[in-house]
């Protein structure tokens, strides 16, 4: 099985990229966010998600899965399809606050790996190259300047008709991209052997493109 483990800071396209790199190799494409979302709900929807111990208990109790449809990817909480409800500001901040519990990262570590030993996989986190798959075939870190970032998401609210101000927006990027490398569990880094693809001058295709040129030369 080929295995590629993408990582990578919040809004550098990685989800959108490895779709779309996988569709072109016919690997399954495998979102780990969705799994601390899919914990993050169930925590909310039991109005615990700011008690770390309520959570940790929680985890003995609840069922995740994942499961394909037509290569799209569905998340089951205790055999319910909830993809569509873990994608609100409230879930990505109860994600974002999960996701630094390490009993929790560890509930989901088996899950994880069980899809890639059995599954050409393109996974995309946080921490997918330096502690789910540390043997994967193929590790990339998928970034872009700040600056950059920023820009595509500001672009993004403004679409969705939101007052915000570009300033504010970076210095959320900032802010978080701090957060996320600074934390004491599974921190955002690149592993010593990823390749680092900078996206800030690439259209999507042309990232796309970059992706399964760099997945070729390691299968
Ligand atoms: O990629 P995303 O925005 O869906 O991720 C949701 C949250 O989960 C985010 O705060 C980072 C965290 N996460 C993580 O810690 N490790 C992963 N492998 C994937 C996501």
């Amino acid at each position: 099985m080929i295995n590629v483990a993408i990582d990578g800071p919040a809004g550098a396209g990685k989800s959108t990229i490895s779709k779309g790199a996988a569709k072109e190799l016919g690997f399954i494409y495998v979102d780990t966010g969705a799994l601390y979302r899919t914990i993050a709900l169930s925590a909310v929807r039991n109005g615990i998600i700011d008690d770390k111990d309520a959570v940790i208990k929680m985890l003995e109790s609840i069922d995740v899965k994942l499961g394909f449809e037509n290569g799209t990817q569905c998340v089951y909480l205790n055999g319910e399809e909830v993809s569509a409800y873990i994608r609100t500001p409230e879930i990505s901040m109860g994600a974002s606050k999960v996701s630094a519990i390490p009993k929790v990262r560890e509930f989901l570590l088996d899950l994880q790996r069980d899809i890639a030993k059995n599954n050409n996989v393109i996974m995309d986190g946080r921490d997918i190259g330096t502690v789910v798959l540390p043997k994967a075939e193929c590790k990339i870190f998928l970034t872009a300047s700040a600056e950059c970032r920023a820009q595509r998401r500001y672009k993004e609210l403004i679409e969705k008709g939101e007052n915000v101000k570009y300033e504010d927006v970076l210095s959320d990027v900032n802010e978080r991209d701090y957060n996320d490398s600074h934390r004491e569990i599974a921190p955002l880094k690149p592993s010593e052997e990823s390749v680092i693809a900078d996206t800030s001058e690439l259209t999507l295709d042309e990232s796309i493109a970059l992706i399964v040129k760099i997945i070729k030369e390691h299968m």
